[in-house]
């Protein structure tokens, strides 16, 4: 842990950079909310496409969804969201902090308070004299209060206590996959096993979000849902459990790049699994402030397909197309939360390193998450150096290649300046690129630089990107 950045570091980072800005600053902020600047859009969307290429893509047996954030309220009732999607809180009333009573409790006693009602909560809390993590002081602590997780509006504007009308902001994508599990299948003549996955958003009410974008109120979920026969045994579901977790960690080691030991499984007690799940191993990702879950891997049997069955009165079967059975599909969801993926990325790739005279900043990332490619810099605005630059600048971006440019002070500034933005490749226009159409190519990690024609770059960054992945 000695050498991951510390959270205050990288905030700052990803702020003077352009990664990741406070939400609403000019208006004093709004707590835990955060917006993704011109970089941070760029990374966001390399990750993306890079988890589609990996999950969807590359495998023949997936669909994608895109459904609302808004949907039926009975969505939720049918999911178990409406009962059980809460967390206990308490307030400590010398100081007004307030925490998640499970977590103050864990901490401090090591038990867990799964099941327990507000009641019970507070007499643990009370009857051990509980201390306020924050003050290292004995707490004065409220009654323990359920407080469920999901934002509501509602439609009614003119009774908006009207429950018919209420409306919830998915927390998950997952029961929009569910729900149109009968269409996919009819429209995409989808047979045992597929997989849909689906991005989008999602918010929770976090009672004590925190920790930069780790936990979050609005957030991106990465999910897949992958539909399989009833099993007739625990090998039946295990084994391709098991297939997906692997995949999981090939996609953080070779995808996005991550050391196999800043990564490790946590398996969920039977005690702490959801309601809905018969088996959950988590990764969790080595942050600066310690080991914590970055994606979720869940078995959750039947449990979905059955409730929305259940609740909306609607056949939801699957009739395998060789025999006519008709079952209801079992579920094996592999999920990742994308904001934390993003804070893990740039954790795992942020490097101070030191030179003789002074400290080089790298974001190392993998080609493809490089937000820019290749940044191009002319040596002088004068001579025609600086209209060669831009209309190779122009160029590169109408091929598709995302590139950067940069004519502002001396060459080594504008080559860190790319190091921080991860951008692998310079390319320098000189007085010789105008004689004999050569430029320089410096490489962000080995800091080398090459003479090469022009037109070879895409060779180069062909074999960058090839580099990038085999490397690993
Ligand atoms: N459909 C299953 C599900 O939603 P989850 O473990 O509650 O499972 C999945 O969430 C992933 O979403 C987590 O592993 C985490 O990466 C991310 N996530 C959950 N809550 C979050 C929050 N408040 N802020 C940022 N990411 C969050």
């Amino acid at each position: 842990m000695s050498n991951r950045v510390d959270l205050d570091t990288l905030t700052k980072f990803a702020r003077r950079k352009g990664f990741v800005y406070p939400g609403s600053e000019i208006y004093g902020g709004l707590a835990n909310t955060w917006d993704y600047g011109n970089l941070g859009v760029l990374l966001k969307q390399n990750i993306k496409q890079t988890w589609k290429q990996h999950f969807i893509y590359s495998r023949t047996d997936m669909k994608e969804l895109d459904a609302g954030i808004l949907m039926n309220q009975r969505v939720w009732e049918a999911s178990g969201h409406t009962e059980t999607f809460a967390d206990a809180l308490v307030d400590d009333k010398n100081t007004k902090h307030r925490f998640r009573a499970d977590h103050l409790i864990e901490e401090q006693l090591g038990i867990d308070i799964e099941g327990k009602t507000g009641p019970e909560i507070t007499e643990i809390i009370r009857s051990n004299n509980l201390k306020n993590p924050l003050t290292g002081k004995e707490g004065d602590w409220t009654e323990a209060r359920y407080m469920n997780l999901m934002f509501e509006t509602n439609r009614d504007k003119i009774n908006p206590q009207n429950p018919d009308t209420r409306i919830y902001l998915r927390p998950e994508t997952a029961q929009g996959i569910f729900v149109q599990f009968k269409n996919i299948v009819q429209t995409e003549r989808a047979k045992l096993p597929f997989g849909v996955g689906q991005i989008g958003k999602a918010f929770r009410n976090e009672i004590t979000p925190g920790n930069f974008i780790f936990r979050v109120v609005e957030f991106e979920q990465m999910e897949i849902e992958y539909f399989i026969k009833p099993p007739q045994n625990d090998d039946g579901w295990n084994t391709i459990f098991e297939e997906w977790l692997k995949s999981q960690e090939n996609f953080l080691t070779y995808k996005m790049g991550f050391d196999p030991e800043n990564f490790q499984h946590k398996e969920h007690s039977q005690e702490k699994l959801s309601h809905y799940s018969k088996r959950t191993v988590d990764l969790d990702f080595n942050f600066s402030f310690g080991f914590s879950e970055l994606t979720g891997l869940a078995y959750r049997t039947d449990f979905d397909l059955k409730q929305h069955q259940e609740h909306s009165k609607q056949k939801i079967e699957y009739t395998d197309p060789s025999n006519g059975e008709k079952t209801i599909p079992h579920v094996i969801e592999p999920t990742v939360g994308m904001d934390r993926l993003f804070l893990a990325v740039m954790t795992e790739h942020y490097k101070e390193e030191q030179l003789e005279n002074d400290t080089r900043i790298v974001l190392g990332l993998p080609y493809d998450l490089a937000p820019y490619k290749l940044a191009v810099l002319p040596l002088m605005k004068k001579d025609g150096l600086k209209e060669k630059g831009e209309k190779i600048f122009r160029d590169l971006r109408s091929q598709g290649i995302m590139c950067d440019y940069d004519e502002a002070g001396s060459i080594g500034k504008r080559y860190r300046r790319q190091d921080e933005n991860g951008t692998p490749w310079c390319m320098a226009i000189d007085y010789q690129t105008m004689e004999d159409n050569t430029v320089t190519l410096r490489h962000r990690d080995t800091m080398e630089q090459i003479r090469i024609p022009h037109e070879k770059l895409n060779e180069y960054l062909n074999q960058e990107k090839y580099n990038s992945l085999t490397n690993k």
